[in-house]
């Protein structure tokens, strides 16, 4: 296991946001973190790259605890934050330099990550265009690129498709399975169930802040289905663990 978060806990005043959520991922693995709104996703993803501390519980990497802000195992990870962080006024790439400069990393190793970056998001020609003349998806996508300028090991997205057009939408799948060949851990949560069974090998159901399923489509399939062959829908599953529907 290339990242394990163990037992992750999170209260909010009296809310207990996150609620002893456990989960692995290894390399070249999508594990799809779903959940309806306010089930405790962003609060996780938060603990597991640092922004948020946690009140009791560890993140692993390579099996060895991530302690405090200054250790080096947190350049493994990669974040896509849910919103947006870009600035509107400059450009592609001077935003990519901004966010580059704070990894630190080399003038000529900047410049490359950033150029293959661009690439990988398909937007190698808006480079010197200010966000503010870009689409939402292209928003969206550029944000993508911002989270791989350190060459992560593990990226964490958080809701990478939100708000964009279908085309981007599929741009983003695209990227997303080019990073899983090149052996990405990635963790990806959404609300969109049809978007985890496309492209997740793990699904972690997380609902008012705990953990209600962890299984491989397959798995889920035995579990839920009703064993003629006919597929069963994450929705289905949700709503026999809930009794509710996840869409609200
Ligand atoms: N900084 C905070 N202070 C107080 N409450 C918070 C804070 N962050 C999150 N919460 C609450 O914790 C719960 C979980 O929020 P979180 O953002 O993790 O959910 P989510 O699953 O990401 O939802 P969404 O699908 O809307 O993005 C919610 O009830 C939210 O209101
Ligand atoms: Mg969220």
């Amino acid at each position: 296991m290339i990242l394990e978060a163990r037992a992750l806990h999170k209260k909010f005043g009296a809310l207990t946001a996150v609620d002893e959520v456990s989960f692995a991922l290894r390399p070249g693995e999508l594990v799809g973190l779903l959940g309806p709104n306010g089930a405790g996703k962003t609060t996780t993803v938060s603990m597991v790259c640092g922004t948020v501390t946690p009140d009791r519980g560890a993140v692993l990497v390579d099996g060895e605890p991530i302690a405090g802000d200054t250790d080096v195992k947190k350049r493994r990870i990669g974040i896509v934050p849910q919103e947006l962080a870009l600035y509107d006024e400059l450009s592609a790439m001077a935003n990519l330099q901004f966010f580059g400069a704070l990894y630190a990393l080399p003038k000529s190793v900047l410049r490359n990550a950033i150029d293959d970056a661009l690439t990988l998001v398909g937007l190698a020609d808006r480079a010197r265009d200010a966000v503010r003349t870009f689409s939402g998806g292209m928003k969206r996508r550029l944000n993508l690129a911002a989270g791989l300028l350190h060459d992560p090991d593990i990226l964490l997205l958080d809701e990478p498709t939100v708000g964009v057009d279908p085309q981007s939408r599929n741009a983003i799948f695209d990227n997303i399975e080019t990073l899983k060949r090149r052996g990405k851990a990635l963790l990806y949560t959404t609300h969109y169930m049809e978007e985890a069974e496309r492209l997740a090998d793990r699904i972690v159901i997380i609902d008012r802040g705990r953990v209600i399923l962890d299984d491989t489509l397959a798995g889920i399939e035995q579990q839920f289905g009703r064993g003629d062959g006919s597929r069963v829908s994450l929705e289905s599953a949700f709503l026999a663990l809930t009794g509710r529907e996840l869409r609200d």
